[in-house]
């Protein structure tokens, strides 16, 4: 059967453009049509039920856990046996196009439609899900939902935290109808699977097909809190002043000239993504900066090192500018590598597809990395076009480039789900 079946590459892309459309905005500046489903919000809320709609219509059965997590269910013939699971997130960045997790849940989907198309049945139930709030960008901290179905993150930890208007993630679950009753942790699924595009340059580059995701770079998330003092801007001589935004504006050269320096690696990445100033006037000296920080590094060694230079160097620019620097982490995950049995296996599928492939460490952080605690687990990339830009309106895939994802994702789902044991 896996020999033979495809996945209808028309149906997939035609429920990225619907599911795209919920949360759409136009980009002013380049009138690029670009996606804002910032997770828990209406949008957010709105593109849950369209996805647990179409998930009812392929004869899913639909459950959602306290976190709000969502699994559809496709029996097997041996029902009782451990279930594979395919999906990822469809909430999104405030800028993001249509394709960053969305692929990977209406992949699944697609895998599920197909099946059904060729009254096909597996021996392990299959299961669709996505996860919620993924990227992190509301609450500051990334795979809440597989973090908390996977209980690295407690779950009324995960309640309390809070938006920037001190709305709680467990208000807001429930103020859009997704604070579920199934409860986390209960989950342990044969192997999880997950489609992503690559979010970056190489594999379009090298002109490859598939990425063979060998697994997750290690991540870390601070937010500083910088206290100086605000003043007058015309008469407050320079030696007197506490500026706190020039203090963030330091720290933000400072850790691109240690991405530059080679200590922490060829591969070390940083971004200052957030600085918000207080009170942000054009004659008041700032007296108070918010900015996070945003350290990725292949290499635990290498990121505990940069960790622990940048926080001295927090210190010796709170003593420089006469400012408080206060240090709060929002997120830390190490390096994860993913199964190899799991990883041969989807580089069998793109060869018995005819695709070219490499392996590839993955630069951006995925659901997978909190599954893989529980149960094999590798991904499967595809190209983007424009360098594979992403968290932006541009990000790109063809039809082409995601049906051959998905093709593969069918493939090695197929064979996981006849596994015995
Ligand atoms: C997820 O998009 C990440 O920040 O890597
Ligand atoms: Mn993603
Ligand atoms: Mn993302």
């Amino acid at each position: 059967m896996a020999k033979t079946l495809r996945i209808n590459g028309k149906r997939l892309y035609a429920s990225l453009a619907e599911l795209g459309r919920i949360g759409a905005y136009t980009d002013e500046r380049t009138k690029i049509i670009g996606v804002n489903r910032l997770a828990l919000t209406a949008a957010d809320g709105a593109g849950r039920r369209l996805v647990v709609k179409w998930l009812r219509q392929a004869g899913l059965r639909v459950t959602v856990d306290r976190i709000g997590n969502v699994y559809g269910r496709r029996p097997g013939r041996e029902d009782g046996l451990a279930p594979v699971m395919m999906g990822s997130h469809i909430d999104s960045v405030p800028t993001a196009g249509r394709f960053d997790g969305c692929l990977g849940v209406l992949g699944a989907l697609e895998v599920v439609r197909t099946l059904n198309d060729a009254k096909a049945a597996t021996r392990r139930a299959l299961i669709v899900g996505f996860f919620t709030d993924e990227e992190g960008c509301r609450f500051g901290t990334d795979m809440l939902g597989s973090a908390t179905a996977t209980r690295r993150l407690a779950l009324e930890r995960a309640y309390a935290l809070k938006d920037r208007n001190g709305l709680t993630v467990k208000g807001e679950l429930k103020k859009i109808g997704f604070l579920g009753a199934e409860p986390v942790g209960l989950l342990r699924p044969h192997a999880y699977l997950e489609c992503h595009i690559e979010q970056g340059p190489t594999l379009r580059h090298k002109r490859l097909d598939i990425g063979v995701v060998m697994g997750v770079q290690a991540i870390s998330w601070q937010e500083l809190a910088i206290a100086g003092k605000s003043a007058h801007a015309g008469t407050t001589p320079m030696s007197f002043r506490r500026d706190a935004g020039l203090s963030a504006a330091r720290l933000n050269l400072a850790l691109r000239e240690m991405t530059r320096s080679g200590r922490y690696g060829r591969e070390m990445r940083a971004a200052m993504g957030a600085v918000r100033l207080a009170p942000n006037m054009v004659n008041v000296v700032p007296g108070r900066a918010v900015c996070t920080v945003d350290l990725r590094n292949p290499s635990d060694a290498l990121m505990k090192q940069a960790e622990a230079d940048f926080a001295r160097l927090c210190r010796k620019v709170a003593k420089a500018d006469g400012v408080a620097i206060k240090s709060r982490r929002t997120a830390k995950t190490p390096h994860v590598p993913f199964d190899r049995s799991v990883q041969a296996l989807i580089a069998g599928q793109a060869d018995r597809l005819g695709l070219s492939h490499a392996p590839i460490l993955s630069g951006a952080g995925h659901d997978a990395q909190e599954w893989s605690r529980l149960c094999k687990t590798a991904m499967v990339f595809v190209p983007g076009e424009y360098d594979g830009i992403s968290h932006n309106p541009r990000e790109f895939s063809t039809l082409k480039q995601c049906a051959d994802g998905v093709n593969v994702l069918l493939g090695a789902a197929l064979v996981l789900a006849e596994e015995k044991r």
